[in-house]
């Protein structure tokens, strides 16, 4: 299983994740990165489906400040 999470402490509102990855990362108000996928709400425990590990692995390797988190457990 895959989890993700944005850490917005070091996103700089870049926009690449929202752009490689539309059904899991959207931006707040500030233009800061969050998971959005099945209203996780940036909590990081809504597991991704497969189909989307590749989407999930290109927003991580795109991102220039590394705030994509991903792990096998949820991270709250
Ligand atoms: Fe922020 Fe990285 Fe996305 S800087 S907008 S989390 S690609």
């Amino acid at each position: 299983a895959k989890f993700t999470w944005v850490e917005k402490d070091t996103c700089i509102a870049c926009g690449a994740c929202g752009a490689t990855a539309p059904d899991i990362y959207d931006y707040d108000d500030e233009g800061l990165a969050e998971v959005i996928y099945e209203g996780d709400n940036n909590m990081g425990v809504t597991e991704i489906p497969e189909d989307l590990f590749d989407d999930l692995q290109d927003a991580a390797d795109g991102c220039p400040t590394d705030s994509i988190k991903i792990a096998d457990t949820p991270f709250n």
